[in-house]
């Protein structure tokens, strides 16, 4: 039977990277994430049908079929028989076209064309998986080439004041990136050293660091089997002068001028750091049966996450040098929501992913807008850039939901309001951005006329 395939993009537009992540998902709402490798490598002989002038164009399955490792970061080696991608973990190595390793696993590989439209474009056609139908692309995301030489991640302490009636600056960071003693040999440790790290430029610091050592195979277990996986805070801590300005979610006014709105955004990013680790830390060791890929997609947020906290508080110091971060009220409100869920990873990807995330795409649209009419194009771009990201945050979180509801055998829609009606108070509130909600696999049947009923707290018996 003839492959079917999947437009991917112009060959133009994949010029920037010399490889791409590719999430898929079918009607059926199976996941699968593919590496587009563009092969700058000049071979001789005759041309291949997927060589181009930009480079040899290959597709695999992003995670290594022996222990799941990330194949983003692959090394690309030429052998006798062709080209191998090396895996970062444990060096086998998958032959580009067939997938075929000597070890004898083999990786799924996927045709890719290069086929010139009625206006003369040249676009870029990927095969399809075998299993499911009607496959959508919705991601594609370069691969930053950042992380085989990364470069320092930014000092937030030097974005900020110091005063000394006033201590209101972030304090640099006092401990190296990685602890002299005990350091951390898993993924769970990083994890929980990122969620015990109070200086917000030491959390994205170690983030990147952990990242990368994941990705490149310097750190290959994950430690989520093992009995002595440490466990993760109940709360995050934070820094004290961070921690003077904490109020009652309640009690916030909702200020509408552009330095308190970038800071209340960066005070969100940092709780989301601190969200994608506790989701690996809290849940990896209940459940032993999670594949990598589930570590590979959060880790990607938390990365992500800390991106998104380094160019808020850049701008914030740009825009307003009098207000640093840490120096306006601030809530836990995401975090509480979280407490909410910390006995079901199903009731966190639902009230975390698919909720608060999915309620960012919503509102997104209409701060950028503002932003922009204020003139101020570089928080434009940086509120861009996030809400992009978001919409791949929401899928992370409708992917894994499904995964979790497929092995429970239970209906992805109906335990998603399930799930709101117990874990969430009050309505899930529109109005809606169906379309990046639909990108991310969110259907209106998951959240229209939903409202949550969990009880009120009351804070006097607490
Ligand atoms: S060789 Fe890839 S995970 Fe072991």
């Amino acid at each position: 039977m003839e492959a079917d395939y999947l437009l991917i993009s112009s060959l133009e537009t994949l010029k920037s990277h010399l490889r791409f992540l590719l999430t898929l998902r079918s009607r059926e709402g199976h996941y699968r994430s593919l590496i587009l490798f563009r092969l700058s490598l000049v071979q001789n002989g005759a041309s291949k049908p997927n060589e181009t002038e930009y480079g040899q164009l290959y597709a695999m399955e992003a995670n290594c079929p022996h222990l799941g490792a990330d194949m983003s970061h692959a090394e690309i080696e030429e052998c006798d028989a062709g080209l191998v991608a090396v895996c970062p973990w444990h060096r086998y190595d998958f032959d580009l076209r067939t997938g075929e390793s000597e070890t004898g696993l083999k990786a799924c590989t996927y045709a890719v064309q290069v086929r010139v439209d009625e206006d003369g474009i040249r676009r870029v056609w990927v095969e399809t998986p075998e299993d499911g139908t009607d496959w959508r692309l919705v991601e594609l995301r370069p691969v930053s080439e950042d992380f085989a030489d990364p470069p320092p991640p930014p000092d937030l302490s030097r974005l900020t004041i110091t005063s000394s009636s006033d201590d209101r600056s972030i304090s640099s960071p006092t401990e190296p990136v990685v602890p002299v003693e005990g350091a951390p040999t898993t993924l769970i440790q990083w994890a929980v050293l990122i969620l015990n790290t109070s200086n917000p430029t030491l959390k994205v610091e170690r983030t990147r660091h952990a990242v990368q050592l994941f990705r490149t195979g310097q750190l290959k277990t994950i430690g989520h089997r093992s009995a002595t996986a440490p466990r993760p805070p109940d709360v995050p801590p934070r820094e004290d002068s961070f921690a003077r300005n904490m109020v009652d979610p309640a009690k916030v006014t909702h200020r509408k001028n552009r330095a308190a709105m970038l800071h209340a955004l960066a005070n969100i990013e940092q709780w989301a750091i601190d969200l994608a680790w506790d989701i690996i830390a809290r849940y990896g060791p209940a459940h032993p049966d999670l594949p990598p890929a589930f570590f590979s997609d959060f880790t990607k947020m938390a990365l992500d996450e800390s991106k998104h906290f380094s160019l808020l508080v850049a701008r914030l110091a740009a825009l307003s040098p009098g207000t640093p971060y840490g120096s306006l009220p601030v809530h836990a409100g995401l975090w509480d929501s979280a407490s909410a869920t910390f006995n079901s990873l199903r009731a966190r990807l639902v009230i975390i992913h698919l909720v608060h995330e999915a309620r960012g795409l919503d509102v997104n649209p209409g701060t950028i807008a503002r932003f922009r009419r204020a003139g101020d194009d570089e928080s434009v771009r940086a509120l861009e850039v996030i809400h992009h990201d978001e919409v791949t945050h929401v899928t992370t979180g409708h992917r894994w939901f499904t995964w979790l509801c497929t092995k429970q055998g239970v209906d992805p829609v109906q335990t998603f309001r399930d799930e709101v009606r117990r874990c969430w108070r009050g309505d899930v509130k529109g109005p809606f951005n169906v379309e990046a909600r639909e990108m991310a696999g969110l259907t209106p049947q998951f959240y229209e006329d939903l409202k949550g009923e969990m009880p009120l707290v009351d804070q006097a018996s607490k």
